[in-house]
Parts: C-alpha cells; sequence; structure tokens
C-alpha cells in the first residue's frame, strides 16, 4: 500500500538512501534537511514522487511553517521517519565543546521530539500511523568521547518505547532503529569538523554498514503486516563488536 511518507534528514546519508528506496518501494516521501538544493536534487532524480522540504529541526517554529506549507494532498503523513541527527566531536566530557553538546541536543532530541509531537495527534485521530526513529548502538553501549551524543540516542531509545506505552489500544507503530558503524554518509565528517584523513582511517578495511542497508532496514520494516511492531533494531557490521570492560589500577 502506497503510504506518504516524511524522512527527516533527507539531503545525505541513510535519509538519502531511504528517500530512494521508499520511492522505489511505491510510497510518496516528503524529504525534509536544511539544505535545499539537495533536496531539489534528489527531486530531479526520484521525480513527483517526492517532496522537498526545507526545515531546521531545532528552530521549533520553522518546523511548525514549513508543515504548514505542504499542500494538502501531502499533508496526512502516514509515517514520521525521524531520521536527521548528527554526531560533533569525540573529546572526553571535561574538554567538549559545550556549543557541540547544545546542538546534539536541540537536534537529536529536541527536534525529533518537536517533531514527533506536532504529527502524532493526526495518526492518532485516524488510529493509523508509524513512527520510526533513529537511534543507534551508541545509546546502549558507553564509548569514550559519545557522552552526549550516546546519552541523545539513549533518549531515543527510550522515548520509543515509551510512546508505544502512551499509545496502548492504538493502531500506532513505532521502532527504533539502531545502526552501528556505517560508512557512505557525512556522519563522520561532521563529528570529525572536515578532517576527511580521521575519517578514512576510521573506515579503513572496516567493512561498514552501508546506507543501502538501512533503507533495505526500513523498507523490511514497512512491508511487515499492521499487527507487528518491532520495538526496536540493533544492527552492526560483522566487524564489529563488543569488548571487555577495562580495569585502571593505582
Ligand atoms: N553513520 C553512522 O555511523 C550512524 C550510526 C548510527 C546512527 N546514525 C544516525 O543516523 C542518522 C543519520 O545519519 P547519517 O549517517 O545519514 O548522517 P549524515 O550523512 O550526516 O546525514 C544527516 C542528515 O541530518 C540532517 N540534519 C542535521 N542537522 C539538521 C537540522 N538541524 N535540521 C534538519 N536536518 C538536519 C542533514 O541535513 P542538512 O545538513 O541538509 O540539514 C543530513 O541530511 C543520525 O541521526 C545519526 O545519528 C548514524
Amino acid at each position: 500500500m502506497s503510504e506518504t511518507i516524511l524522512v527527516t534528514g533527507a539531503s545525505a546519508g541513510f535519509g538519502q538512501a531511504i528517500c530512494r528506496r521508499l520511492v522505489a518501494d511505491g510510497h510518496r516521501v516528503i524529504g525534509a534537511a536544511r539544505r535545499i538544493q539537495k533536496l531539489q536534487k534528489l527531486q530531479g532524480e526520484l521525480g513527483e514522487s517526492f517532496y522537498p522540504l526545507q526545515m531546521d529541526v531545532t528552530d521549533l517554529s520553522q518546523v511548525d511553517h514549513a508543515l504548514a506549507s505542504l499542500p494538502a494532498d501531502w499533508s496526512q503523513i502516514d509515517v514520521l521517519i525521524n531520521n536527521a541527527g548528527l554526531a560533533l566531536g569525540l573529546a572526553p566530557a571535561q574538554e567538549a565543546e559545550m556549543a557541540d553538546w547544545l546542538t546534539m541536543i536541540q537536534t537529536n532530541i529536541v527536534g525529533l521530539a518537536y517533531l514527533t509531537r506536532r504529527i502524532l495527534p493526526q495518526m492518532v485521530e485516524r488510529n493509523d500511523g508509524y513512527i520510526i526513529n533513529m537511534g543507534s548502538t551508541a545509546g546502549t553501549v558507553p564509548y569514550p568521547g559519545a557522552n552526549i551524543y550516546g546519552a541523545s540516542k539513549a533518549f531515543v531509545k527510550q522515548f520509543s518505547l515509551n510512546l508505544r506505552a502512551d499509545l496502548a489500544g492504538k493502531k500506532i507503530r513505532v521502532s527504533n532503529i539502531e545502526p552501528g558503524l556505517c560508512e557512505g554518509t557525512e556522519f563522520s565528517l561532521v563529528r570529525f569538523k572536515g578532517d576527511e584523513k580521521r575519517v578514512e582511517s576510521l573506515y579503513q578495511d572496516a567493512h561498514a554498514i552501508q546506507p543501502e542497508d538501512i533503507a533495505n532496514t526500513v523498507s523490511w520494516l514497512l512491508q511487515q503486516p499492521k499487527h507487528v511492531n518491532v520495538n526496536r533494531i540493533e544492527i552492526m557490521p560483522v566487524s564489529q563488536t563488543f569488548g571487555t570492560q577495562p580495569v585502571y589500577r593505582d
């Protein structure tokens, strides 16, 4: 069945791959991000099943205006994919930039919560809808330098589960996708503030997850029957695994 799907963070990485895949699956997709030229380029590729929508998810009045500007036949959103997000820096908490922390909180937490709060009532009214959030393994597995980024993704995980608790008895689904190391996106270039050498060495020979793997996962979630809710889905490349807990001795 064709749905109208709003994907945030559609100008790059996972979001772009998700838009491509969902249009190929026969859906109508609204792609949101700040860089409108990138969205317009994607529209050139995907055609009239794709609607570019400029918004900065940290600017709540901009989100309101963007949503209000949707043409009537695009305004019923059947599926919300809260994918926009970022990590900034990998410094220990005592050295991290406060401005970076605030940007991560505003984007990964406030923006995601606001879009959810704006769109959920129309889903509840129809007693139908699906919210897919983009979490991270960082929301479960602590690692040095993840401080606020990991904590913001722990918020996304618990918020997703709590939404399901509030939606008891309603036919609205919520899933949290939790990827590990992924390449082919701008994520690490943003995190390392344009340091291409650092990005290159992170992914070298790592056979990391690709954006298309995440798009496949979203496509699969949407193909599950409406009585099935996948709460969480954690995905890592085979090359990535868990470590022991270090003990530092005097
Ligand atoms: N790549 C990984 O290793 C990895 C692993 C686990 C989870 N994730 C999560 O997956 C999601 C997508 O990441 P990605 O790897 O695809 O990164 P990416 O290539 O950097 O894409 C991030 C997207 O978010 C958008 N965005 C950022 N800030 C925004 C804002 N204030 N308002 C609106 N849009 C904003 C960007 O668009 P504009 O700049 O045009 O606004 C871009 O389209 C993020 O939530 C990330 O935390 C990534």
